[in-house]
């Protein structure tokens, strides 16, 4: 059997959190993750956690999965127990958990919302959509993949110390998305609405959204080219 440790915590009935124990038959070794909490759930219906698509595509199931933030659902637990004999699944960090793995992304999604992550334009339309040329739409390679999942969010030190005005990783890397997007008109002012000590610069490099990025990208680069961005704006 495989052994699980999984945070528990419902607000209505529990004075604290705390790990329950539980155990896995040995085939969910080669299993993903969510598969393991789908079938602990069979065993006790009152474990709560989001997940929708499966595939590693809707970001709902970030979790803290030994110490490190992933997808639950493309996390084999095999990845998991080479770092421990025992599976060990908490809500995501630096969140307030609303039960078990349920985490509250109020603040998350504000910070989202706080780099307007829209195309803004000031030009009439024009008469067809508005081109891009092979190579404007590759600078957004790299960017335009983030599924908004907090993974890297939520494992950044950066945020857990100054959660309301640091804007993040996901949030900063969404930034740069819009920022290169040939199509924008508002380069200038998103640039200027992160020219105060802690909106961009009060990340301190540690890296850990890059470590952690179910998708592979690079947030801690995305930040770093945004601080660029700024020296060209100058
Ligand atoms: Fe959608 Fe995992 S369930 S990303």
């Amino acid at each position: 059997m495989v052994s699980v440790e999984i945070y528990r915590y419902n607000p209505e009935v529990d004075a604290a959190p705390y790990m329950q124990t539980l155990s896995l038959p040995e085939e969910f070794r080669v299993r993903m993750v969510l598969d393991a909490l789908e079938y602990l759930r069979v065993q006790d219906p009152t474990l709560a956690y989001r997940r929708s698509c499966r595939e590693g595509v809707c970001g709902s199931d970030g979790m803290n999965i030994n110490g490190k933030n992933a997808l639950a659902c493309i996390t084999p637990v095999t990845q998991a127990l080479s770092t421990s004999n025992r599976l060990v699944v908490r809500p995501l960090p630096g969140m307030p958990v609303i039960r078990d793995l349920v985490v509250d992304q109020t603040l998350f999604f504000k910070q989202y919302e706080r780099v307007m992550p829209w195309l803004i334009t000031v030009d009439a339309n024009p008469p067809i959509e508005r081109l891009q040329t092979p190579q404007e739409r590759a600078r957004l390679d790299g960017l335009y993949e983030c599924i908004l999942c907090g993974c890297c969010t939520s494992q950044c030190p950066s945020s857990w110390w100054n959660p309301e005005k640091y804007l993040g990783p996901a949030a900063l890397l969404q930034s740069l998305r819009f920022i290169l997007d040939s199509r924008d008109q508002a380069r200038d002012a998103r640039l200027e609405s992160m020219q105060d000590p802690f909106s961009l610069f009060r990340c301190r490099s540690i890296g850990n959204c890059t470590w952690v990025c179910p998708k592979g990208l690079n947030p801690m680069g995305a930040i770093g080219r945004i601080r660029l961005e700024l020296l060209r704006k100058e």
